[in-house]
């Protein structure tokens, strides 16, 4: 990973001082909350206009964050990664996030998609444990949130459904993710910023009659909106 130096950034030290103190044990009575109130929680929790400082977390990073999906949006593009039978949320079901941020994909999937797993791959450390202290102080299990670049901390060999909200992602990431999906023999079904085309560029081996475009989902705060594509393994 390559770190930039920002001189006497106070800010993003006191931001990352915040973060190592937050408390660790859950919430009271969070093992009681249906999915749909700990989604709520979480999200109210999560709403970056609250956490302090959210903005400067990257800063230390050699990486562009490019924002957030609204909920809308989430929920659109988890709706359509589960729509083909063969993706359909069961007991083996694993969506890895890549690029997790502070999670807000992941616990939708958890919480509102029913995935029984889900691991977050996050190169900005800071905001893996944002994510990972929401997962422990609201009781959340079978979330997971992986501080590291994703080419260090490897795709997991039992992930199914794979998200990688991938604006700014370098062409070189990408082009990993390619050679690393088409050796994975269990990902069913991938979501991404990239277009096929520029998959097929990079690489990866998918169903070119299968992919699903997903259009107007709409981001947290610039209004801004993005289209996704759904992609689906070559028939195996
Ligand atoms: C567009 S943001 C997505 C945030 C969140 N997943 C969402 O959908 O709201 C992309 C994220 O990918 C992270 N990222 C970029 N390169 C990465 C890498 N090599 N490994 C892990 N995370 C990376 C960035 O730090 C950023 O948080």
């Amino acid at each position: 990973m390559v770190r930039r130096s920002h001189g006497s950034d106070v800010s993003r030290d006191a931001v990352v001082a915040v973060v190592e103190a937050l408390p660790r044990e859950p919430l009271e009575g969070a093992d009681e909350w249906t999915p749909e109130e700990a989604l709520k929680r979480v999200n109210a929790m999560l709403d970056s206009s609250r956490i302090q400082g959210y903005q400067l977390l990257s800063r230390d990073y050699d990486v562009g964050t490019a924002g957030e999906y609204r909920l809308s949006a989430l929920a659109t593009i988890l709706a359509g990664m589960t729509q083909a039978p063969e993706c359909a949320v069961g007991p083996d079901a694993l969506l890895l996030d890549i690029g997790s941020g502070i999670g807000r994909p992941s616990f939708t999937a958890r919480l509102k998609f029913g995935f029984p797993r889900v691991i977050g791959v996050e190169i900005v450390a800071p905001q893996a444990a944002i994510a990972q202290w929401v997962a422990d102080r609201h009781g959340v299990d079978g979330i997971e949130f992986r501080a590291g670049d994703v080419k260090t901390v490897g795709i997991p060999p039992a992930a199914t459904h794979v998200y990688a909200f991938s604006q700014g992602f370098p062409a070189a990431l990408v082009a990993w993710l390619a050679t690393q999906l088409n050796a994975h023999t269990g990902w069913r079904v991938l979501a991404t910023c990239h277009t096929p085309k520029q998959w097929d560029e990079a690489g990866l081996l998918f169903d070119d009659d299968r992919t699903i475009t997903l259009t107007g989902l709409s981001m947290v705060g610039s209004g801004c909106r993005y289209a996704m594509y759904v992609l689906y393994p070559p028939p195996r």
